[in-house]
């Protein structure tokens, strides 16, 4: 079921998505050779509590942590570990959700680590544009899958392959809610997407083959290739124009760069 929120329920989960960009920006900075994935976990764990928010991953269907931290060919669900140090040339992907007031707020960016590989700024950058090119089509009227198509073509265009075990989801008081946001599809078709709805828009770009497993720690999902994977995210708000990027407090259409990388 899908549910549309009125102005005070879209208030709270501004606030949500705003402390959760408070958080991500500082993730962002703390991120340097050498540090373990349990020191983010923790750092981001700390910051949640302190902004008075909840971090909804921990105890998620029994996730045992307060992030997601998700290095090279892992493509998410990577469980932090005190044994686990980030190295200089990987990528990582942190995925937080965060509720607050009730509200669930949820996001996720690939940093480098140090310095990296130009193909691996490139799997960085193009599947950030793939995030800007379907989410610009979440707007009243549209359907999911234009959305999901606009990924997926940017993806293969760049010779990527788009995670299908994995999809986008409606959000609200609960973490994962209706509709589901498939990377990809076909134009036209799925859900009518209407003002008052609130979605992620999360790809998930695998710079080889798009198939993937699950290690025996029930969660991490890796490519089957082991090439590596990037995965951005932001919580959407549907209004009746281009679609409120409730998890990037400042965010203007206006001022995302025109240009063939982008829209
Ligand atoms: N943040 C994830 C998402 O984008 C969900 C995390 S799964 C959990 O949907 F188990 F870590 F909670
Ligand atoms: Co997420
Ligand atoms: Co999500």
């Amino acid at each position: 079921m899908i549910t549309l929120k009125n102005d005070t329920q879209l208030a709270k989960m501004r606030s949500a998505g705003h402390l959760l960009y408070d958080v991500l920006c500082a993730a962002r900075e703390f991120i340097a050779p050498g540090i373990t994935t349990m020191d983010i976990n923790n750092f981001v764990d700390e910051k949640i509590r302190k902004g008075r928010g909840i971090p909804t991953e921990l105890g998620y269907c029994g996730y045992p942590a307060s992030i997601c931290a998700s290095i090279d060919d892992e493509v998410v669900h990577g469980i932090p570990s005190k044994h686990v140090r980030v190295e200089e040339g990987s990528i990582i992907s942190i995925d937080v959700t965060l509720a607050l007031d009730g509200w669930q707020a949820d996001s996720c960016f690939t940093a480098p680590v140090g310095e990296i590989s130009e193909d691996k700024k490139q799997l960085i950058r193009v599947t950030e544009e793939c995030f800007w090119k379907g989410a610009r089509m979440a707007v009243d009227g549209n359907r999911i899958g234009d959305v999901s198509a606009a990924v997926q073509q940017h993806a293969e265009a760049h010779g990527y392959g788009v995670v299908r075990d994995l999809t986008g989801h409606g959000i609200g008081k609960e973490m994962h809610e209706d509709p589901s946001v498939p990377n990809f599809g076909t134009p036209g078709r799925g859900v009518r997407i209407r003002r008052g709805m609130t979605f992620c828009v999360e790809p998930m770009i695998a710079m080889g083959h798009w198939k993937v497993h699950q290690l025996a720690d029930g969660w991490t999902i890796v490519t089957n290739d082991h090439k590596p994977a990037a995965h951005y995210e932001h919580t959407l708000a549907i209004t009746n124009g281009l679609p409120e990027l409730l998890t990037y407090p400042g965010f203007s259409w206006d001022r995302l760069p025109k240009g063939e990388n982008n829209i």
